[in-house]
């Protein structure tokens, strides 16, 4: 599958795809929506493909928002269809059972917020940038950014954000637990390496209850996520990993997962 806007390659059973639009930020059009739905897709099939990383080109932006220019091309209608779209592959990145990556490699802003959010994991360069500044635009996030922030920090933080429009540097998102890690630009690649690889020798049925578990759970009732997790880790002890990763143990040696 080749794209305009992306980049995408496997390696190591990770798949990075790179959004590719640097003379814009790589901000999000309307067509690099739609590539990052097909290359996102295709990658979730493919048992190949182990983990998921999301970056930007270039060392100036992960995502420097949705597309100014065409948000205001829009009428109501199209601004309709582009903000469930986009809330769409927000919601289908969320909902894989890989671990998605965001490397935020710079200005991570407005729809390149609401994508890393979307993600499993964040990772951000030191020089990372990150924020709501849709209203500044008269406008506000449309692609999942109020659902997801909101329930990440709490409502102080989100309306901090979203309210006053001012980006925050990649320390104080790694205080307020919106990044898993600050490190300097230079080595990112790196860290997100370190993050991805264990996940990938991983028990796939393991990685997958966790995260269905984890994410699902926090939208429902106590009482139904604890009964989801007793049914996935049910499952989980019905694989051939699960005999595996507890025989490994007791014989002291690392387990081989077989994704069965
Ligand atoms: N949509 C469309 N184009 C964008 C963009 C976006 N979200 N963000 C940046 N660009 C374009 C700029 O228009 C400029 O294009 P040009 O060279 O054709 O004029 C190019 O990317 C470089 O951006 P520039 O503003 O010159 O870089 P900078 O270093 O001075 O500022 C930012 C960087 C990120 C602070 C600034 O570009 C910005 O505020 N971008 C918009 C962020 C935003 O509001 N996102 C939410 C959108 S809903």
């Amino acid at each position: 599958m080749s794209f305009e806007n992306l980049s995408v390659v496997t390696r190591g059973g990770i798949h990075t795809v790179t959004v590719k639009r640097p003379a814009k930020l790589n901000a999000l059009n309307g067509q690099t929506l739609q590539e990052l739905y097909a290359a996102i897709i295709d990658a979730s099939g493919d048992d190949k493909v182990r983990v998921i990383v999301i970056t930007g080109a270039g060392d100036k932006a992960f995502v420097a928002g949705a597309d100014i220019g065409e948000i205001r091309s829009q009428s109501p209608v199209e601004a309709r269809r582009f903000s469930q779209f986009g809330q769409n592959l927000m919601s289908m990145i969320q909902s894989l059972d890989k671990p998605v990556i965001a490397a935020i490699n710079g200005y991570a802003l407005g729809g390149g917020m609401e994508l890393a959010l979307a993600c499993h994991l964040r990772v951000a360069s030191r020089n990372a940038r990150l924020g709501l500044p849709e209203i500044k635009l008269g406008i506000m996030p449309g692609f999942g950014g109020t659902q997801r922030l909101v329930r990440l920090v709490g409502s102080t933080i989100a309306l901090e954000l979203a309210l006053g429009g001012e980006p925050i540097s990649a320390e104080r998102a790694y205080e307020l637990g919106l990044v898993n890690r600050v490190v300097e630009a230079g080595e990112l690649e790196e860290a997100v390496q370190n993050l991805a690889a264990p996940l990938t020798k991983a028990a796939p049925e393991a990685v997958r209850a966790i995260l269905q578990a984890t994410l699902q759970g926090a939208d429902i009732p106590l009482e139904a996520g604890l009964a989801l997790e007793t049914a996935r880790f049910a499952l989980c002890c019905a694989t051939e990993d699960m005999q595996e990763g507890t025989g490994a143990f007791l014989e002291k040696r690392a387990p081989q997962f077989k994704g069965r």
